[in-house]
């Protein structure tokens, strides 16, 4: 055969070729003999793996290798588009090279049409041939029939994606008879992956932000990489795979490139025409797309722009009874699930759902509740949702109970305090126009589903269903479990921090509390939230409640610095930055507590109070009078913080040096303070002076008892008026001094100084 004749036809395929690229190569080769066969570049490692391990008996070509002017016949199978060829693309254009062409994807405007072409819709393209195959009765080997058989499998996800066809099954099914061998089909598709794509797996689930677009759970997962790897698609299809989501797309920043890869399970949410938005392509379930000299933030605002565009509504969010949605994950909690919840919670929990079944109402725990319950967390703040007339719902359970009940009409909701104090809140979920099957427990109303959607964060929507025939069903439509398993904070919207603001101090306090991270979508649209100012839409109220919360965490510390770090702190007042001194004293702060609060023998104090004072530590008292004011601050909480408006660094100074010091001359200075404050100057102090006055005066001076009472000054012979207190402050001098010890001692004072 001449030089001529050897490249005269060709055989190829997409760019990074697949195993439905691979096998429909070899099955063309069987209608064109004299074919060589090409790839335009390195195809994808499953690809190679397979051709290292089973295709000895293939011969591939690099494009290189190829004397292009030679070539007279070009057979494109697995693609139609000219820029997915590489360098072969320039012999689509050339005169004289006749083009054959053999495709199951979907027509776009960008496809090249041949001199002769084979499209069908099938899931591969290696099934639209091996009908040509069989029509033409060509005979096929064994190790030909595995081959093909895997391009089938790997292209319709083992003949489960929507795009699988009869013909695909026929396909398989006379491969198999040929000899097909599924064992090494079954390798292929589950190789297991290799470290680096392994660490690259493990980005892009970490950046995981999932969003509702018309109803529909979508999933984008990002990451940047130094080097690059062929074998990326394979990983956005297992992220679809683990994750319960509708649509996953990644995107990879590969040096200088981002390939964008997305996957579907449903028809509503055609990938392949949103990476043709990005200039690439692919089927309606599994597309990809690669983008040059692009930022990954950029690509990825046009990827949320594009999906707004491109995906339809899911029929599921019309609330109709036909689409009473199954949640995503319903499972029944188990026994040691409910460790944490005391015993007669327990029993109330049941009781509750007991007497909704009896009112044929659907009864959930819901809210924080749940999260903690999840988390192996005590958390006694019922949070209840009824599916129907939660007014006399809540009668009921007052009388039960015998409970204080407060019913709020125009919300439907209803708060009820038992009498050993426990509180419940209780919301109804509004009942629907229609009836529902009351035997289907397996369906949860939409109504429930309705006052979940409303809520902050995944870890906050979650319920639990109470009536005795569910007890203990986990409903969790928007994967908040997956989010406590991850450590991610998570809204459920778009809109979420503009709609409620109060949620951005939240998202950062379930963040530092559990030590847990916004997903990087929340962070952003919380970033854009505070960038808008939207927290000065709330009132001072709101915003000084919200501050309280935050600052009663058991270390707020880096829930501060994070609010410093994100600019909210500032917002809230300009002056309000937070310095290393300040930030130093925040976190001394639990150690202070630990050490004094037994010590303090059940003395009660406001922790917030004192991470306050270590926040305001640096202000001037101007600035201090002014935050009090603006956020309406209780008179208690403003005298409390009130010794800061005073030189209170000069207090410090004098009772820092190491000249003695009377008892009395300290207790003098410190009067006025706050056991906040003290409990403040304690965390502040370094100087040991400082130190032990602070801690005499606390657990000595402060609290001493005097020896005297107004009746001994009575019957000294002294004439009750201001007089009394003079005296009372004198024996306290005395006694605190160590010169009067007991009551004798003190009469015998007064006696004295009085004769
Ligand atoms: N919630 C919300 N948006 C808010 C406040 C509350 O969606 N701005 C919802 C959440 O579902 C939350 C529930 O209402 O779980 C109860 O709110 P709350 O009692 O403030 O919070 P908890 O979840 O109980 O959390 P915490 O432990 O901080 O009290």
């Amino acid at each position: 055969m001449s030089e001529i004749q050897e490249f005269s036809e060709l055989i190829v395929s997409h760019s990074n070729a697949d195993m439905d690229s691979l096998a429909a190569m070899a099955a063309a080769n069987k209608l064109y003999p004299a074919a060589k066969l090409v790839f335009p570049d390195s195809p994808d490692s499953s690809v190679q793996e397979f051709i290292t391990l089973h295709g000895g008996w293939l011969h591939i070509y690099q494009t290189k290798e190829i004397p292009l002017e030679k070539v007279k016949k070009l057979i494109i199978v697995d693609t139609r588009e000219a820029r997915r060829l590489g360098d072969l693309r320039e012999l689509t254009e050339k005169q004289g090279v006749e083009i054959h062409v053999y495709d199951h994807h979907p027509t776009t405007y960008r496809d090249i049409v041949g001199d002769y072409n084979y499209i069908k819709q099938a899931g591969s393209t290696t099934t639209i041939l091996m009908e040509l195959i069989r029509e033409k009765n060509l005979p096929i080997a064994t190790y030909e029939a595995t081959l093909f058989l895997t391009g089938i499998y790997v292209d319709t996800g083992s003949l489960s994606f929507p795009t699988t066809t009869p013909a695909d099954l026929n396909a398989a099914a006379w491969l198999l008879e040929k000899g097909g061998d599924l064992k090494i089909v079954s390798d292929i598709l589950n190789r297991p992956l290799s470290p680096l794509q392994r660490d690259l797996l493990k980005e892009l689930i970490l950046s995981g932000s999932f969003s509702q677009i018309e109803g529909h759970e979508i999933l984008i997962t990002k990451a940047s990489i130094p080097y690059y790897t062929s074998d990326v698609s394979l990983l956005t299809q297992r992220i679809l795979d683990l994750e319960k989501v509708h649509a996953v797309f990644s995107l990879i920043q590969m040096q200088k490139k981002i390939f964008l890869i997305g996957r579907s399970t449903l028809s509503a949410i055609d990938v392949s025409e949103i990476c043709e938005e990005f200039g690439g392509g692919g089927h309606q379930t599994a597309a990809s797309a690669s983008l040059k000299g692009e930022n990954l933030e950029k690509v990825e605002e046009k990827l949320i722009h594009v999906l707004k565009q491109k995906i339809k509504p899911s029929l599921m969010t019309q609330n109709t009874p036909q689409n009473l949605q199954k949640p995503i994950l319903t499972v029944t909690l188990k026994i040691e699930d409910w460790r944490k919840v005391p015993e007669e919670i327990l029993k109330l929990l049941k009781k509750t759902g007991e007497i909704a079944a009896e009112q044929n109402l659907n009864l959930f725990a819901a809210g924080g509740f749940v999260r903690d319950l999840l988390l192996g967390i005590k958390n006694l703040d019922l949070d209840l949702v009824v599916e129907g007339d939660s007014i006399s719902f809540s009668k009921k359970l007052a009388e039960t109970f015998n409970a204080h009940l407060k019913i709020h009409e125009p919300f439907k909701t209803a708060v009820l305090i038992l009498p050993d104090r426990l509180r419940i809140d209780l919301a109804a979920a509004r009942a629907e126009s229609y009836a529902r099957p009351a035997a289907l427990p397996e369906v949860v109303g939409t109504t429930l589903k309705q006052d979940l959607t409303r809520r902050d964060f995944t870890i906050n929507a979650m319920a639990v269903k109470l009536n005795p025939n569910d007890f203990g069903k986990l409903i969790d439509f928007f994967g908040g479990q997956r989010d406590l398993q991850h450590g991610m904070i998570r809204v459920l919207h778009n809109s979420s921090f503009s709609d409620d603001p109060t949620r951005i101090f939240r998202a950062v306090r379930y963040e530092q509390r559990y030590g847990f991270r916004m997903d990087p979508h929340t962070e952003k649209l919380l970033k854009e939230g505070v960038q808008s100012k939207v927290i000065l839409k709330l009132s001072s109220d709101r915003i000084r409640n919200e501050m309280i919360l935050l600052l009663s965490e058991k270390n707020p510390a880096p829930a501060i610095q994070r609010m410093g770090k994100l600019k909210i702190l500032q917002l809230l007042h300009p002056s309000l930055k937070l310095s290393g001194t300040t930030l130093q004293l925040l976190e001394q702060i639990p150690e202070t507590f630990t050490h004094y609060t037994e010590k303090l023998q059940g003395e009660k104090f406001d922790p917030w109070i004192v991470y306050a004072l270590a926040l305001f530590s640096e202000l001037t008292s101007s600035e201090i009078e002014e935050l009090l004011i603006k956020y309406r601050f209780t008179l208690k909480a403003s005298q409390k913080v009130g010794f800061m408006k005073t030189n209170w660094h000069l207090l410090i100074h004098e009772l820092s040096h190491s000249d003695p010091m009377e008892p009395s001359e300290i207790s003098k200075k410190m009067q006025g303070i706050s056991l906040e404050g003290i409990l403040f100057f304690m965390a502040y102090s370094k100087n040991p002076f400082l130190k032990e006055r602070l801690e005499q005066y606390l657990l000595k001076y402060k609290n001493a008892k005097l020896l005297i009472s107004g009746e001994d000054l009575k019957k000294i012979g002294l004439k009750p008026g201001p007089v009394y207190r003079e005296w009372f402050e004198k024996v306290k001098k005395e006694q605190l001094d160590g010169n009067l010890q007991t009551r004798e001692q003190a009469l015998e004072f007064l006696r004295r100084s009085l004769s």
